[in-house]
């Protein structure tokens, strides 16, 4: 198992330190796992002058997955995009074709009371939001800054999708939804945007191969809506890039902890990126507060889905349930009688769980 360890800035290096940790307590010693880290975001500046330094790059070209931590710094929005921190991370997605991102959002049952909402809204909530990763207004030509003739300066960015781009998302979308509850909902703003209502239109279309899976369509603003309103009607929800950045952060709040939410991004061939849905956090970073279980979550998709490990990925599961039942609890989920600890304890209570055959 050859693996990129990319642990970036912020809290990015803490979590995954520990996600790491809890891969060999799975693995075990003798385990064939060769883990080879490279620098990303400000770190890849510091080191090479460049926030995706081009021997990154083929670190993770070359491995068969890559474990992400975050990548940014504040302030990151005015630097120039070439050199920007935050920007690396979507310069790899790109590059290696990372087209589909797995956000499940699931609630532990040990997690009730630390969601915002209700217990009866989110009691049981396990949905997967599929986000487009390489298209969309992220990408899309033309994009910058110009000075109008009034001397004035604009700004500009462009929604795209192609129907190719749009078929390929729907198909993973259906094919997750037939390994789940058969549900897809697809979101979009076709009342507004033509690239929208093409989405709508391939998706339609694609999905008449799957005459088991029932689709259904929102667009996005009543989709946040029925997120925090009845976000259990949800089993897979499949939409572009930027709403499902916005939704992924909605759908995270349900589960108590943006802290806890992994996410997987696959490219055609099968090659995965796998991080936290959470960003650097300066405010806590380097401070072992971080809660380091979306990390060791990620970790645990990456043994499903690039190392056919379901049984691994089980144990990383369990183990981590175990932890929460036990009380275990970081800043972020922390609630009254649990026992508060930081991010390198929370690891080892989940090495430990492992270990002791959770
Ligand atoms: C995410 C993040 C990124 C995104 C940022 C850091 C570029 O918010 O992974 O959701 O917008 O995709
Ligand atoms: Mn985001």
């Amino acid at each position: 198992m050859k693996i990129a360890v990319l642990p970036g800035d912020g809290i990015g290096k803490e979590v995954t330190t520990e996600a790491v940790k809890v891969l060999r307590a799975v693995l075990g010693q003798d385990a064939a796992l060769e883990l080879i880290e490279a620098p990303i975001g400000a770190a890849g500046i510091e080191a090479a002058g460049d926030p995706l330094p081009p021997a990154t790059t083929e670190i993770a070209r070359a491995a068969d997955a890559i474990l992400f931590g975050a990548a940014g710094v504040p302030g990151d929005e005015t630097i120039p995009y070439a050199m920007r921190p935050g920007a690396s991370l979507l310069r790899l997605r790109k590059e290696l074709g990372l087209f589909a991102n797995f956000r499940p959002a699931f609630l532990f049952p040990e997690l009730v009371g630390a969601s915002s909402l209700k217990p009866e809204i989110v009691e049981g909530l396990d949905l997967m939001i599929l986000r487009e990763l390489t298209g969309d207004i992220y990408f899309g030509e033309p994009r910058g800054i110009h000075t109008l003739p009034s001397g004035e300066r604009e700004g500009y960015n462009t929604m795209r999708y192609s129907e190719s781009e749009i078929e390929r998302i729907a198909h993973v979308a259906f094919r997750t939804a037939r390994q789940r509850r058969r549900k897809v909902c697809s979101v979009d703003k076709a009342n507004v945007l033509e690239t929208m209502q093409l989405w709508r239109e391939v998706v339609t279309r694609v999905s008449r191969e799957y005459p088991d899976v029932e689709l259904t369509h929102l667009f996005v603003d009543a989709a946040a809506m029925m997120l925090m309103r009845a976000p259990k009607q949800f089993d897979v929800m499949v939409t572009g890039n930027i709403f499902g950045d916005i939704l992924s952060d909605a759908a995270a709040m349900l589960t108590g902890s943006i802290g806890m939410l992994p996410s997987a991004s696959l490219a055609l061939d099968q090659k995965g990126l796998y991080e936290p849905v959470h960003g650097t956090a300066p405010d806590i970073a380097g401070r072992n507060l971080a809660n380091p279980i979306a990390s060791i979550l990620s970790m645990g998709m990456m043994l499903r889905y690039s190392f056919n490990q379901p049984g691994n990925a089980d144990r990383v599961e369990r183990a981590v349930r175990k932890v929460l039942a036990d009380g275990y609890r970081t800043g972020d989920i922390a609630q009254p009688g649990c026992k508060q600890v930081g991010t390198s304890e929370m690891g080892d209570a989940v090495a430990a769980a492992i270990a002791s055959g959770a």
